[in-house]
């Protein structure tokens, strides 16, 4: 890559118009990660999805089949339904009233002649968004004619089909509205290189040395060791309380309180292998030093999955609809389930600062609002991106491609 990839202008974390541009070109086209489906299974189930300034409702209809509608009646244009999740039949404007079923069929108009209730000859109908289930996820599209969903995912396919995520349910739900471009809020997760500097607590667990990086199509994976630090270790040291604290953790309740560096990644994968045995997960094709890793599969534009065998940590990052400044970060916390009832997920919304995201996304977090800060003054011009950045680098590759199509068109 010449030094021009990594050199990247900081106006486009700051400009309404490179935002502008990306919400028309990017978010207006792509396939964007609206939910698991187990949030909403069977008849009647709905969910609704805010983003890039549209509100999108997301059905399960009395067939069973999933469908898309922008979250807009009809008749005035009021925003139809303001749950984010449940159950309903049909749902009801409140405004005059008019009332549509899970097809996006209106039902009932009370009061209105029958000239207000045909569209170029045709019924009124919620406007549809394409809308598709793949690897236990619903994306939609609000592109006319979207991009072939099964090629966009392509390049990540075998990476996302190994973990399985379908068989994932949803634990816990955290939407952070932050101070800062979306860009920003993907790039802290997309680069291993600050993990020594800002998150020191985690040298002793991570070794972000051996982070392998590989570009993927339109998006990208990093797989990190865990369960060895990131530096040097003679064959008998032992186990700092750190590691055996991640040990725990992860499920190994039994290793010697003594026990060596050397022996952890295997005790990890030992652990996962037991439980998947139980769990009837076939981890035979895995070996113990990838299934000691944790593996991020950034789908782009906007979602990081960070994969161990058992857990998905998922990042969602949307761009505010006008305001290149601000943006909100989701983390939906998974875990793989086995059988039994599902868990009822905990779900919060929070302005920066408001909750404890723990100490690692905390100071991920918290640097934000400062980069966000930065990249607005006249001191500084353009990110120089680093060898361990590239991933950052290539997401502006993507972007700038996607940006230009849209100019084409
Ligand atoms: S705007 Fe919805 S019924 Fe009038
Ligand atoms: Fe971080």
């Amino acid at each position: 890559m010449n030094d021009l990839g990594r050199v990247i202008p900081a106006v486009r974390y700051t400009s309404p118009n490179w935002l502008a541009r990306e919400l028309e070109s990017v978010f207006g086209v792509a396939w964007l990660l609206a939910a698991h489906a187990s949030e909403f299974e069977g008849a009647g189930a709905f969910t609704t999805l805010d983003i890039a300034g549209e509100s999108i409702l997301i059905t399960r209809g009395g067939d069973g089949a999933l469908r898309g509608f922008y979250n807009v009646c009809q008749h005035r244009g009021a925003s139809l339904c303001a749950q984010s999740r449940g159950r309903a039949a049909s749902f009801r404007c409140p405004y005059h009233h008019w009332e549509y079923g899970a097809d996006g069929r209106l039902l009932r108009a009370p009061g209105a002649g029958s000239a207000a209730l045909t569209d170029e000859g045709r019924p009124v109908s919620l406007r549809p968004v394409h809308c598709a289930e793949r690897f236990g996820f619903i994306w939609i599209s609000m592109a006319e004619a979207p991009p072939d969903l099964d090629a966009h995912l392509a390049p990540v396919a075998t990476e996302l089909a190994r973990h399985r995520p379908e068989e994932y349910r949803l634990v816990s739900e955290t939407v952070v509205e932050i101070e800062a471009n979306w860009k920003a809020s993907v790039d802290v997760n997309n680069e291993a290189y600050h993990l020594p500097m800002l998150h020191p607590e985690l040298c002793d667990v991570v070794d972000a040395r051996g982070a392998r990086f590989v570009l993927r199509g339109d998006h990208s994976t990093v797989s990190l060791p865990i369960g060895r630090p990131g530096r040097d270790v003679s064959p008998d040291e032992r186990a700092s309380e750190a590691l055996r604290g991640l040990l725990v953790r992860l499920g190994v309740k039994d290793f010697p309180i003594d026990g060596r560096i050397a022996d952890v990644r295997l005790a990890l994968a030992r652990a996962f292998r037991e439980r998947a045995a139980r769990e009837g997960l076939d981890l035979s094709a895995r070996s113990d030093d990838d299934l000691a890793r944790k593996e991020q599969i950034h789908v782009f534009p906007n979602v990081q999955m960070n994969f161990l065998p058992f857990s998905l940590e998922l990042y969602r990052h949307r761009p505010h609809p006008t305001d290149p400044s601000r943006s909100w970060f989701d983390e939906l916390t998974f875990e793989r389930h086995g059988s039994g009832a599902a868990p009822n997920p905990i779900r919060r919304r929070v302005r920066h600062g408001e909750h404890d995201l723990g100490p690692v996304m905390g100071a991920d977090i918290d640097m934000l609002p400062r980069l966000q800060a930065g990249m607005r003054s006249r001191g500084f011009r353009a990110l120089r991106l680093t060898e361990g950045e590239l991933g950052i680098a290539h997401m502006h590759r993507v972007l700038e491609d996607w940006l230009s199509r849209g100019k084409a068109t």
